[in-house]
């Protein structure tokens, strides 16, 4: 099945609302699982300054037999370049070897650093040099974000936080959702966290709608207008992350997951990550 469904950003523009994360992939892997990813109809990818694998990725999409202009690229500036924004922008640029990316967050908000509303202020520049499409966050809270718009004046397209059965973060996703940003998850199958693909509740729902216990976790963050990011290193599991168009959960069923929140944080803490 195709990636053909789109969210649209507080400024109006489109954003696939599946993508391919990459983290913790590596070399010709990566070159082949994102080429794999763009064959199977991903048209987001998304990676990181801190990955170390923008060059690949890269490399991958130059080769892919794709337009450009048909891919969406994040990637996201590393917590020791908050003052340093258009430099480490840069770098990414090159590595991607692109004149152009589609999203670019600040990483982590460091709040005990106390930057992240300057590097706020340069991504706002370097969005409106066109060379960023969109510009957002990953791992703010509510108040962080009130912060940004209260000093700037402007609000970030996306918040990427962690989110997955175990690990809904209800109310922040809810407040993103009356300010028009887009929510995106990182880890939504839990890191590989076997409870959640294993779970009963996950089990019955995918016996009853004939899928796998992954395609109903991704199904279940797209009914939630959440951009689910997994990753995969394996063709088939590839394929079938992206095969989630085709079905509805009941709304049974989505309240059955919904009451699997248990705050269960398989990453780092925002308040505390340096
Ligand atoms: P692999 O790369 O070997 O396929 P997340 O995106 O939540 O961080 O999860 C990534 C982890 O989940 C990886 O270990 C990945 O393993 C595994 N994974 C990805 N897709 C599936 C799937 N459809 N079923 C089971 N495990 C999966």
């Amino acid at each position: 099945m195709r990636n053909s469904q789109h969210r649209f950003t507080n400024d109006g523009n489109a954003m696939p609302a599946i993508g391919f994360g990459v983290w913790q992939s590596r070399g010709d892997e990566l070159i082949g699982a994102v080429q794999c990813a763009l064959d199977a109809g991903y048209r987001l990818v998304d990676t990181a300054a801190i990955y170390g694998n923008e060059s690949e990725v890269g490399s991958a999409i130059k080769t892919a037999g794709v337009c450009r202009e048909d891919i969406f690229i994040t990637t996201k500036l590393w917590n020791d370049r908050h003052d340093d924004v258009e430099n480490a922008f840069n770098e990414s640029l090159t590595k991607l070897g692109c004149d152009y990316v589609d999203l670019y967050l600040i990483h982590w908000p460091v709040s005990g650093q106390n930057l992240f509303v300057s590097a706020w202020d340069a991504m706002i520049k370097l969005r409106d040099s066109g060379r960023v499409k969109n510009i957002g966050v990953s791992n703010f809270s509510i108040e962080q974000i009130r912060r940004l718009e209260a000093e700037t004046g402007v609000l970030p397209a996306v918040n990427q936080l962690q989110i997955h059965p175990f690990n809904q973060q209800r109310e922040l996703v809810d407040w993103l959702r009356t300010q028009g940003i887009i929510t995106q998850a990182w880890s939504p199958l839990g890191h590989g966290n076997q409870n959640i693909l294993t779970h009963p509740v996950i089990l019955k729902i995918a016996e009853q709608q004939h899928k796998t216990p992954a395609q109903i976790v991704l199904r279940w963050l797209y009914e939630n207008q959440i951009i689910a990011l997994p990753k995969s290193s394996t063709p088939q599991r590839i394929r079938e992350n992206i095969d989630i168009f085709d079905f509805n959960l009941s709304t049974s069923e989505l309240s059955a997951i919904n009451a699997l929140d248990r705050g269960l944080n398989v990453g780092n803490d925002p308040d505390a990550f340096r």
